[in-house]
C-alpha cells in the first residue's frame, strides 16, 4: 500500500498552504513526511534548507524542535499540566531556557493571558486548540504544519484559530501548511494544494470558500493540470 506517491513539489517561505482530498488521499502522510515525524521510504525532504532526509533521528529531533512547530486536530495537550506548562514543553525539551514573559506574551497572543494556571479540561476546544498553537508558536518556528486544526471546533473558534496561522504568517514571516475538510478554513491559506490518491492533483491560488468546493467536487475527474 503506498500513501504517498511520486509527490515533489516546494512551497515559498512566507506562505499559507492548505492541503485538501479525499480521506485517505495521503495528506496526513504528507504532513508527518514533511514535518520529519514520519520517514518516507524514498525520497527528500528539505525545510529552510536543510535536508530532514540525510541525518539520523537525533539530528532530525534537534532540528524539528528547533524550527518546527506541529498543531494537531485533536489538541494533544498534557492534562496534567496546566497552559503555561503545555506551553513551554518544547522549549524544556530542547533545552532551552523559559522566558516567562515570552510565555504570557505568546498566550496572550491567543487571548489566553489569563489562564495561564488553568488545565486543558478547564478550557473549551477552541480555547484548548489555541494553546496547542501558542505551544507551536513559542519556539519561533521556521514551519507550522497542522492537521485539520478546525477539525472539531465551531464556526467561531475555527475562525480565531485560522486568524493565528493567517498572522503566523502575515505578522511573523512563518511558513504554514495546514491540511483541512473545510472549504471556508482554506480560503484563509494563499494557496491549496489538492491530493487525490496520494498524488497532487491540482493546485489553486488565491481560493474562495465556492471555487474550492467546486473543486473537490470534481477531484479525479480529470487529468491533473497547473501542478
Ligand atoms: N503508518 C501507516 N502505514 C501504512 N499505511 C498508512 C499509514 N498511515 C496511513 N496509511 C495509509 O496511507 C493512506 C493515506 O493516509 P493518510 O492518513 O495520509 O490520509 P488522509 O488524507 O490524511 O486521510 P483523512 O482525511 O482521513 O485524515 C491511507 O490509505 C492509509 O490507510
Ligand atoms: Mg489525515
Amino acid at each position: 500500500m503506498t500513501a504517498l506517491d511520486g509527490v515533489t513539489l516546494g512551497l515559498e517561505r512566507g506562505t499559507f498552504t492548505a492541503v485538501m482530498g479525499p480521506s485517505g488521499s495521503g495528506k496526513s502522510t504528507l504532513l508527518q513526511c514533511a514535518a520529519g515525524l514520519d520517514r518516507p521510504d524514498s525520497g527528500i525532504v528539505r525545510v529552510d534548507g536543510t535536508e530532514l532526509t540525510g541525518g539520523g533521528e537525533a539530528e532530525l529531533t534537534r532540528f524539528r524542535r528547533g524550527r518546527i512547530g506541529f498543531v494537531f486536530q485533536q489538541y494533544n495537550l498534557l492534562d496534567t499540566l496546566t497552559v503555561a506548562q503545555n506551553t513551554v514543553l518544547p522549549l524544556k525539551l530542547a533545552g532551552r531556557r523559559v522566558d516567562r514573559r515570552r510565555v504570557r506574551d505568546v498566550l496572550t497572543a491567543v487571548g489566553l493571558g489569563d489562564r495561564l494556571g488553568h488545565r486543558p479540561d478547564q478550557l473549551s476546544g477552541g480555547q484548548r486548540q489555541r494553546v496547542a498553537i501558542a505551544r507551536a508558536l513559542v519556539t519561533e518556528p521556521r514551519v507550522i504544519f497542522a492537521d485539520e486544526p478546525t477539525g472539531a471546533l465551531d464556526t467561531r473558534s475555527a475562525r480565531g484559530v485560522l486568524r493565528l496561522l493567517q498572522d503566523a504568517v502575515r505578522v511573523h514571516g512563518r511558513t504554514v501548511v495546514m491540511v483541512t475538510h473545510d472549504p471556508v478554513a482554506a480560503s484563509y491559506a494563499d494557496s491549496v494544494l489538492f491530493l487525490a490518491d496520494g498524488r497532487l492533483a491540482g493546485r489553486m491560488d488565491a481560493p474562495t470558500p465556492d471555487r474550492v468546493a467546486e473543486r473537490l467536487a470534481h477531484l479525479g475527474d480529470d487529468v491533473p493540470t497547473g501542478v
